[in-house]
């Protein structure tokens, strides 16, 4: 068959030059259509919770919905609701201890994604350095690429548990580097930093004149450390970006709900950019948590302690089966194995665990450092946990 571009897509498309490549499209589009084919797979392998947002929240957005005088089925102002950016300020003072301005350093974005987007199109031009985390979350490399940027990384560090440490950060911070990106919880490895850490991340940056943007979006998920935010770091925003979400800590990641807290200049060139891409933030999503977000601690701990459970059984679990390495998360919602010492890699053992009926994700997707591990998702009931988990198993131990 020909397959030149002109015979596929006609005279007018092959005049397109693509905009993106295939090998951008992150693994989860394949996975997911895998998943809807074999209903019976157990899904470890998609970054989001798949227990229930919180009853109280859904309730309010219905009745929201039907609100004939607030009208929150039309479009909010770009940079979002009011109530939802005080309540998102609240919810900041109650996590850092800072106290932030709703009105000028909160924008509310489609999920931390459109916030990341944001941020990369504002802050980065061709050429320029950008630090992340190896292994790390793919679509940040993807966001920074497009801008041009030339990636640089540092390594997190592999031990009992995945902890990130901050030397290997701070010997890669020179003048030149423009932006680092600290994602504590991480995806995929649940690893952390430490306060103290973080405290002389951000010193440095801003001796080395780098941009740091703190990806917290997994902060209410912190077992064996305290969740440190880089706010208290840069109270004043000099140069901070904090960029949160509701997605996974309310379970509610088809909602597309986050916020960037930035400074006020900042958070105007997003909001003047981000008008002619999105417009708003899902109106719903922005009254329902508005309302809600002030009563959502029980919940908030109620899902953390049901994911650090399953954290430590499922790692007990990994480490009984031979050849698997199993570091702790000390956070987040996903364990990260190798399978190393079973001459395996990534992908090899994504294809044998699905067989067995368990998607999983490739390590190799979250940088050089993730080869020959998998990303399991625990966020989830243990009742199915649990089932996956003997799957695992016996995928791995049957010759
Ligand atoms: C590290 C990290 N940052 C940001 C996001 C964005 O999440 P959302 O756009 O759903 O808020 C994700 C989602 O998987 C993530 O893992």
């Amino acid at each position: 068959m020909d397959t030149t571009p002109d015979r596929i897509l006609g005279r007018c498309l092959s005049k397109v030059k693509p905009l993106v490549s295939e090998a951008e499209r992150s693994p989860m589009g394949a996975m997911k259509k895998l998943i809807q084919e074999q209903p019976d797979i157990r899904n470890l392998a998609l970054g989001e919770a798949s227990f229930d947002p919180p009853d109280e929240l859904v309730q309010i957005a219905s009745s929201v919905m039907a609100d004939k005088v607030a009208r929150p089925n039309r479009y909010t102002t770009t940079r979002g609701l009011p109530e939802m950016r005080q309540a998102a300020a609240r919810f900041t003072e109650r996590l850092t201890g800072i106290a932030v301005d709703a009105d000028e350093t909160i924008l509310i974005t489609v999920g931390g994604t459109e916030a990341l987007h944001l941020a990369t199109k504002v802050l980065l031009e061709p050429g320029d350095r950008v630090l992340l985390a190896n292994p790390g979350w793919g679509p940040m490399a993807t966001l920074a690429q497009r801008q041009g940027a030339a990636l640089e990384y540092y390594e997190l560090e592999k031990q009992e548990a995945w902890h990130i440490t901050e030397e290997p950060i701070l010997e890669r911070l020179e003048p030149g580097v423009k932006l680092v990106v600290v994602n504590s919880p991480s995806n995929p490895t649940g690893a952390m930093i430490s306060a103290e850490g973080l405290r002389r991340v951000v010193e440095r940056a801003k001796e080395t004149e780098t941009f740091v943007i703190s990806d917290e979006v997994y902060h209410n998920f912190a077992y064996s450390r305290p969740f440190a935010s880089a706010l208290p770091y840069d109270p004043s925003l000099e140069n901070l970006m904090l960029v949160n979400s509701f997605s996974k800590s309310l379970a509610i990641t088809g909602w597309r709900l986050g916020y960037a807290i930035a400074h006020p200049w900042l958070i105007r060139q997003m909001d003047v950019y981000k008008e002619s891409m999105s417009a708003c933030t899902p109106s719903v999503a922005q009254w329902a948590v508005a309302q809600y977000l002030d009563s959502a601690d029980e919940y908030l701990a109620g899902v953390s302690a049901l994911c650090e459970s399953n954290v430590r059984r499922l790692t007990e679990i990994m480490r009984a089966i031979p050849g698997v390495k199993c570091p702790a998360a000390e956070g987040g919602f996903y364990l990260f194995p190798s399978f190393e010492g079973m001459g395996l890699t990534s992908m090899q053992v994504v294809e044998r665990l699905l067989r067995g009926g368990v998607a999983v994700t490739s390590g190799s997707a979250f940088g050089s450092l993730g080869e020959a591990a998998v990303r399991l998702c625990v966020a989830m009931y243990w009742e199915d946990l649990e089932v996956a988990a003997r799957r695992i198993e016996a995928a791995l131990t049957s010759s």
